[in-house]
């Protein structure tokens, strides 16, 4: 099985561009298509804060925005200063990660020492989707 060091690794680069001046705490990530590519996101936060946006989805939309539509893993990192705990994803980024990913997207979280693997379906079960409004 994959251990995926290489995404975490994406995921740490990313994290270099956060723009968190309001909160102080700096997200990256790095999404992974089948097909190889990696696409990385940071948290861009705003002065009027509903305006912030997560790194998952930036990620997320700089991908599809290229024409990618599946992707196999994303990898997230976050913290204040040192990484010393896991980085969960928001309720909103699972459900936007649900619109283009299966169930079985593995997303990697990594708190500087170890690092845990779920997968979509775990973290987001009975997901609200396409076939819940046919
Ligand atoms: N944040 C993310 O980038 N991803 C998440 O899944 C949760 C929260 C960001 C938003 C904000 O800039 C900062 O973390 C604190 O909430």
């Amino acid at each position: 099985m994959t251990d995926y060091n290489n995404l975490i690794n994406e995921a740490l680069k990313a994290r270099a561009a956060s723009y968190s001046p309001y909160s102080g705490y700096k997200v990256g990530c790095a999404l992974l298509t089948f097909d190889g590519e990696v696409f990385h996101g940071c948290n861009i936060e705003n002065a009027s804060f509903s305006e912030t946006v997560c790194a998952e989805r930036v990620a997320l939309y700089k991908g599809v925005s290229q024409g990618k539509r599946s992707f196999e893993a994303i990898a997230i990192v976050g913290g204040k200063d040192e990484i010393t705990d896991f980085a969960y994803p928001c309720g909103a980024c699972r459900q936007s990660l649900s619109e283009f990913c299966d169930s079985e997207l593995k997303i990697v979280l990594f708190d500087g020492t170890n690092t845990k693997i779920y997968t979509l379906g775990q973290l987001f079960p009975c997901a609200f989707e396409k076939d819940s409004i046919k």
